[in-house]
Formats: C-alpha cells, structure tokens, sequence
C-alpha cells in the first residue's frame, strides 16, 4: 500500500504546535517522582478512543437511514438539557475522514464505534438494508485500517429503530432478541471481514436502570417512588431488559462462532458499566454492602455469561423477579464471551440498608439494600467531575480490575471506557476547556492505576478514552464535554486540547497495530482515502 501524505496532516501539524497550550510548560508543574510512560504497557496493547453513533454522527435523516429511538426522544421538549438532540452532533458523518485523521494523529491504534441500528436497519428486520448506510460503515472501517488504527465495533450503543418500540415494546420483549441477532448478522456479513474486535451492547445494566427504573432515557419507564412516569414498574422491567439483552448478546455471540468465526478469525464480547464500590465504613455489613453492589452492576451482567446464571445474592434478594433461564438457555450463555469490556469512570462509598435507614427506594430489592455516596465524614471521595455522580479516584480502576480478575479468572479485559469531563463551575472560556489539565491528570493517574493492576497480573489488552471529541452526552445534552478534541457546537471545528497532545506525546505518535491492514481494506476506498 502506498502512504501518501493526507492534506489534512499538514493543518494538524500546525494544531498539535499551537503556541498556546505547552505541553513542557504542564509537564514542569507536576511533582510525580515516576511518569507512566508508553513502555509501562506490553507492546501490542491498544490504545484508542471510544465514541458511540448517535452521539456523534448526526446526518439523522440523510441516505435513508430510519428515525431511531433517541431521535424521538430528545425531539420531546424538556427531555435533554437545552433541548439538544443529535441531528447534527459532531457531523461525524461528513467530518469521519478529518476525524480518523485526528486519532491517528495522536498516535491512537485503536478506535471503538458503533454502528447505528437505524442507519443500516431503518425498519429493523421488518424493512429492507440501508445499502448507503453500509458504506458509510465500510469507509469507516477502510479509512481507519488505512491509518493503521483497529477497528472495535459496537454492534449496539443506546441507539435502535423506533419501529422495534411501536411495534412490540423493544428491550421489553424477548421479539428484540431476534431482532438484534438479524441486526448482529448483517454486521458480521458486511464488515467481519475487516473488523476482528466486536462488542455486542454496551452498558446493559446502565441502560436498564436509566430507561427503565429512573425512565430518564427512552422509552422513559418508571415507578414511584424511583420516578413519575406515565408506564413501567422500577421493580421489575429492568430486570427482563437486562434478561432480553444477555440472550440477545448471547444468541448473537453464538451466530459468529458458528458461521462466521472460522472464516473471520474476530472475537467478539460485551460492555459494562464498571464503577468500583468501597464500604462507607470498617462496618461489616458496609463492606458487604459494596459487595452486593458490586454484584448488583457486575455480576448482574457477568456471572450469566460467564458461569450460566444470574448470581445467588441476586436472586436470594429478588426471588422470582428476577427472570430465570432455561436449561437451553444457560448452555447458549455460559462462556459466551471472548473478553471483558469494562467502562470505568468512578468509585463510590456504599452504605448498608438491610441495617440501617437509606433513602426510600433503598429498600427494593432491585436496588439490592445498597446506599452509594461521594461523601465520607464530610470529604468527597475526590475530585468532582463535569458528571454529578462522577469523582475521580484512579485506586478505583485497579480494584475494579483485581475484583473482575479474582472473579472471572482467566478472562481478558479491555477498559472500554474511561474519561473526564470538568466540572461546570470550571467555566465556558475555550482557552480554559482546551488547556485541560485535569483531563491530562485524569488519565495519568488511571493509567498509572491500570499500570499497576497489569503489573500484579490483571489481563488487560486495550484502554479506550471516552472519548475522541466533545460530543452529545444523551441527557445532558451538549452541556458536559468528555473529549480529547474540543468541538466548536456553531462551526463543528475540531482543535486538540492539551489532552490530546499529552496522549500524542505519550503514545510517541507511532500506531503500532497487530494485524497488517493492507490486504484488508477493500479497493473502493483507496480511492476514496486518496481523494
Ligand atoms: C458511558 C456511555 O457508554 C457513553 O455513551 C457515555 O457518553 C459515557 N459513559 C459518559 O457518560
């Protein structure tokens, strides 16, 4: 394959050199005696950014691509901060090329993306493929092999036709399992070829708690007294969304290793929301308490597909509300997964309610007797973050790792996720939002912390900062900014904050990649990278 110079470089080149962001300058302030540097981590680990479709791509009506369950959603007035939605987002859809650009220009060797549902489904299996939609994918997938970066596809990031909801109520019904596996099917049909690191759907214990016991994501279910909503029932519906989306998951892992595994030699997993969990205090009951919690969000997602069956906590608490799985079932689950997908943003103190007075909904059992706060005697547990909820506590990343070590021996990891966004007091002032060091903090520390983890024997193979560029943080709209790259919201220009050259420095802008990507990349878009 013949390099040639993109035309982009040259103007990045400039950005990367900008006058006002020192790089030394940061460096100098810091007073750690040991930098983590590249070469704490084995040479072919990952290192790249994470995105999802929706919140990106905008181009929501354009080549046919179909109205998508968000789409509906933050079109509803009062539903998203400053009634933002993604119809343009960062106009990723036009703008991928500059984009790929930029990650390969901070020497990234890895991408996670999704594909959105709608774009190559519009009506899910009740309609026909998108063909434009595919392509658009396609030269994704081709400009990123091009710049040696690994594509890690998600299949399903939030995002899915609404015409799976009107017609049968989505994740509610076990109808959405077929339709995720019809949906899985045309994506290792038309981009396996390419793609070698598959994630099936992320964050399912997150989505089912937000879309369906605090119904602040569509479709907006809930009960008191988790929330007001005109339908759902907190106690229980989270419960068979998370059942419909492991069997999905699990159904679709096993379509690729019988038809598509040999042939493509990929592998494929899962993405879950991984926050750590430290007792309140030295109380016994605390301690179990942050272990129930652990299991309520980790186990909750990986005891199924790794051992066969949800957790015994869980279901000593739940009873029959928690769904069961058939014989058939269980054997479709265990083990279906290649590898463990972690997003990791926090740690939170955890108090017991079996004992001790909580907070009403405390005492449901779906919320697994189980307190979190961000406060001990009065001292946050770290550094606030732009998320309310989100603290920054690096030691958490290396016990969330140990955790899933001890528990599912043998499994590899990816940190599929983990990031910083500022606190809004912190200001609007695009200096101030380009000059972020705390992000460039953030990451050192976790990466210090996941060092270490790595180093007492965690397997862990890829890290993935949320995320490449500012972009739509579902409800709180535009207003929360998790990127490397500053987004201007009016012109959609794109310029590297000092976190981005931290990374460029740190990775030595030389993308190592496992795979030679040449013979994959398919002769159309050649010309379309050379264009
Ligand atoms: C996890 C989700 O996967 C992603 O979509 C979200 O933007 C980040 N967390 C930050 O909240």
């Amino acid at each position: 394959m013949g390099t040639k110079i993109h035309p982009y470089f040259s103007f990045f080149l400039l950005l990367f050199l900008s006058p006002h962001l020192s790089l030394q300058s940061f460096a100098q302030n810091e007073d750690e005696a040991e930098e983590i540097k590249r070469s704490d981590f084995p040479d072919h680990f990952f290192f790249g950014t994470a995105t999802s479709s929706y919140q990106i791509e905008g181009g929501y009506v354009e080549d046919g691509r179909g109205m998508s369950n968000w789409d509906v959603f933050s079109h509803i007035p009062g539903k998203i901060k400053n009634d933002d939605t993604g119809d343009v987002a960062d106009d990723h859809y036009h703008r991928f090329l500059e984009d790929i650009e930029l990650m390969h220009s901070m020497g990234m060797n890895a991408y996670r993306f999704s594909i959105s549902w709608s774009r190559i489904l519009p009506k899910g299996r009740f309609g026909k493929v998108n063909r434009r939609g595919v392509t658009f994918y396609n030269n994704i997938i081709d400009g990123l092999l091009l710049k040696g970066i690994e594509p890690f596809v998600t299949i399903h990031h939030h995002d899915f036709p609404i015409e799976l909801d009107q017609r049968y109520g989505s994740w509610m019904s076990s109808q959405m399992q077929e339709d995720f596996v019809f949906f899985a099917k045309i994506c290792f049909e038309e981009f396996g070829d390419r793609v070698k690191y598959w994630i099936t759907i992320n964050e399912i214990n997150l989505v089912a708690i937000k879309a369906y016991l605090e119904g602040v994501y569509p479709p907006a279910h809930c009960s008191p007294p988790f929330g007001k909503c005109s339908t759902g029932n907190s106690d229980i519906e989270p419960l068979i969304v998370v059942h419909n989306m492991l069997l999905a998951h699990a159904k679709a892992v096993r379509l690729y290793r019988i038809h598509f595994h040999e042939k493509q030699g990929g592998s494929i997993g899962i993405a879950a929301c991984g926050h750590m969990y430290e007792p309140l205090t030295d109380h016994e009951f605390d301690k179990k308490a942050a272990d129930r919690a652990l299991i309520f969000n980790i186990a909750w997602v990986y005891d199924p597909i790794i051992y066969g069956d949800y957790p015994k906590e869980m279901r000593e608490l739940l009873g029959n509300q928690l769904p069961s799985f058939s014989n058939i079932e269980k054997n479709i689950i265990r083990g279906s997964l290649d590898y463990i997908g972690i997003n990791h943003y926090t740690t939170f103190y955890t108090k017991d309610c079996l004992h001790s007075t909580c907070s009403q909904g405390s005492y449901r059992p779906i919320k697994g007797f189980f307190e979190t706060t961000a406060y001990r005697d009065g001292v946050s547990i770290g550094d606030p973050t732009g998320e309310a909820r989100f603290f920054v506590v690096p030691r958490g990343l290396e016990e969330i790792i140990n955790y899933i070590k001890e528990r599912y021996p043998n499994k590899s990891i990816f940190i599929t996720e983990n990031g910083y966004s500022p606190p809004q007091g912190d200001g609007n002032k695009v200096e101030d939002i380009l000059n972020d060091t705390k992000r460039v903090n953030y990451h050192k520390n976790y990466l210090t912390s996941l060092a270490k983890a790595m180093r007492n024997g965690g397997d862990v193979r890829g890290y993935f900062v949320w995320s490449l560029m500012d972009n739509f943080e579902w409800i709180d709209g535009y207003t929360t900014r998790f990127g490397l790259l500053y987004v201007d919201l009016h012109t959609l220009e794109r310029r590297p904050k000092l976190s981005a050259q931290w990374f460029r420095s740190f990775l030595g802008g030389n993308p190592q990649r496992l795979v030679k990507s040449s013979s994959l990349i398919t002769n159309a878009s050649h010309s379309l990278m050379d264009a």
